[in-house]
């Protein structure tokens, strides 16, 4: 029996692999299930059963697996083809002295940290130089199957689909590629150990880590195996057709999971929810609903049917419509979001950067929509109101303030119960930088009306309508840029007739065109 290691287990991750049946630029293990990527699943699950070293050797597709990872170490494999070389190549990465190897496949998404830990301890415990992690399938083809001396007795080797007689492919129990490895029987204090026993005289020409079972029986070591009972956990994915079979599998479960706990779903087979979602009792959502990231939902909120929320956070009894698209919004108790409006609380030039600052903000009981977008830094307090067909950038409505139909606010502040008429731009741009506009408190900006920004209208201010405002307006006073309307009695009147005159001659002398042509 080999003594236990002291030191914390460290994680192999096998993502070298070409991912041929994927068909695919980018690699198998970069392919998110529920908005993760398989990979980072898997490096999570490792980090979750203590590996505090976690090394991911990479190959095909290295930059972008190595772009989309961080906090690991990263071992290339260049040379030996397979499994076994993968492993070879994370040798001299960390120093895996007296430690525990854990050996995880990169095409296993749903593992759980739990269940390694598990295995881990088992490992451990029993002072086995090798611990397999095994499930039995119904369909085992394609799988490494286990080879026990007898049904139950102890594992002898494992045999690879193709090189497998018939009377072993009859097993149903196979490899998961998840194991336990003594580090040191692994790859040799001296730098020899089983893995550089490997051949690659196999149907696959390939240095197989699975042979590896085999030279530990040989050499008289202990191997133990533990079957994993949840086949969800140990579904590998090689091909689309997997991935989207098992993201449903894993929607489902969440799905029962947030409808036993108080949440109504009118369509739950639609319904994606990402595992990081947080959701309260008697929150109702629409078919369709896609609910992303670190999203929540507080008690009794709905969001209606198509809408889509990514790092949104709905307070208590708050309303989302249909087919609404959010992205980083804050919603406080009792905000009402209407149909088809667009939330976009990100820093547009660098959505990575994105801060709390550049969220869509929702005080008590404000109202949006139809038909509103609401860009970077858009924030209304208690009670404010934006309609249809309004756009906002970097703007702030204080309480009660309203802007009801068509208008675009950018860069602004607009103070208390002040009224944005329909129409009203703010000409924030110059070409070259964005300027502000300050609306002061119970200001009316009249229908049609432009602010040349810089600009500040004070505090109980009126703009005319139609207004092109280029200079500050002081508080309390009127605003007024256009040209004064003149009348012309009876000029319509004369004007049509003249003009109906000028048609019908027109007609006529065409017509005789024509006969003088024939
Ligand atoms: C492997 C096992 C098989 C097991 C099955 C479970 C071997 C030889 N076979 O087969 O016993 O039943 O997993 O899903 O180990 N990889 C590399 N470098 C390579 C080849 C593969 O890093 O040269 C990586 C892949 O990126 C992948 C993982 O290793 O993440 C497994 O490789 P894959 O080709 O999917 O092996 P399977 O055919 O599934
Ligand atoms: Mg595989």
């Amino acid at each position: 029996m080999l003594p236990t290691p002291s030191s914390p287990p460290v994680a192999v991750v096998l993502a070298a692999g070409r991912g041929t049946r994927m068909k695919s630029a980018t690699s198998k293990v970069l392919f998110p299930v529920l908005g993760v990527p398989i990979v980072q699943r898997v490096v999570d699950a490792a980090r979750a059963a203590g590996c505090v070293d976690v090394v991911v050797v990479v190959g095909h597709g290295a930059e972008s697996v190595q772009a989309a990872l961080s906090g690991v170490v990263f071992a290339v494999q260049d040379g030996m083809p397979g499994t076994g070389g993968a492993v070879a190549a994370a040798r001299g990465a960390v120093d895996f002295t007296g430690r525990t190897v854990l050996v995880l496949p990169g095409d296993v998404p749903l593992m759980q940290g739990a269940t390694l830990e598990a295995l881990l301890e088992d490992h451990e415990a029993q002072g086995s130089a090798i611990t397999v992690a095994t499930m039995r399938v119904p369909n085992p083809t394609g799988y490494g199957r286990i080879v026990r001396n007898g049904d139950e007795g102890p594992v002898l080797r494992i045999v690879e689909h193709r090189d497998a007689s018939d009377h072993e492919r009859r097993i149903d129990e196979v490899n998961t590629s998840i194991y336990a490895f003594d580090g040191d029987f692994l790859f040799g204090s001296d730098g020899g150990g089983a893995i550089g026993q490997l051949s690659p005289e196999n149907a696959q020409k390939e240095y197989l880590l699975t042979d590896v079972v085999g030279i530990a029986v040989s050499a008289g070591e202990r191997v133990g195996a533990s079957v994993i009972e949840d086949s969800l956990e140990t579904a590998g994915i090689n091909d689309r057709a997997q991935l989207a079979d098992l993201e449903a599998t894993l929607r489902g479960r969440i799905n029962s999971g947030w409808l036993r706990a108080g949440v109504s779903m009118d369509d739950p087979s639609t319904v994606r929810i990402e595992e990081a979602v947080k959701l309260s009792r008697d929150v109702h959502l629409g078919a369709g609903v896609e609910l992303r990231g670190q999203t929540s939902v507080g008690e009794g909120a709905s969001v209606g049917k198509g809408s889509v929320l990514d790092d949104c956070a709905i307070g208590q009894g708050a309303r989302v419509g249909a087919y609404v698209l959010a992205t980083r919004a804050s919603l406080r108790p009792g905000a009402v979001v209407r149909p088809f409006s667009v939330l976009q609380g990100i820093n547009e030039k660098m959505p990575a950067r994105s801060v709390d600052a550049d969220r869509v903000q929702l005080g008590e009981g404000a109202i949006v929509g139809p038909f509103t977008h609401l860009r970077q830094a858009s924030v209304l307090d208690e009670g404010a109101k934006v309609g249809n067909f309004v756009e906002l950038k970097k703007t702030h409505l204080h309480a009660g303030a309203k802007a009801n139909h068509l208008a675009y606010l950018g860069d602004a502040t607009v103070g208390a119960r002040s009224n944005i008429g329909a129409g009203v731009i703010t000409c924030n741009y110059d070409g070259f930088s964005k300027h502000r506009t300050t609306i002061g408190e119970d200001a009316f900006i009249g229908t049609d009306s432009h602010l040349v920004a810089p600009i500040k209208v004070g505090d109980r201010a009126y703009v005319g309508t139609g207004t092109t405002v280029t200079k500050n307006v002081p508080a309390g006073s009127l605003a007024i840029g256009r040209a004064r309307q003149s009348n012309k009695d009876g000029y319509a009147d004369r004007l049509r007739s003249s003009l109906q005159r000028k048609a019908e001659i027109a007609k006529e002398q065409a017509a005789r065109a024509g006969d003088g042509g024939e």
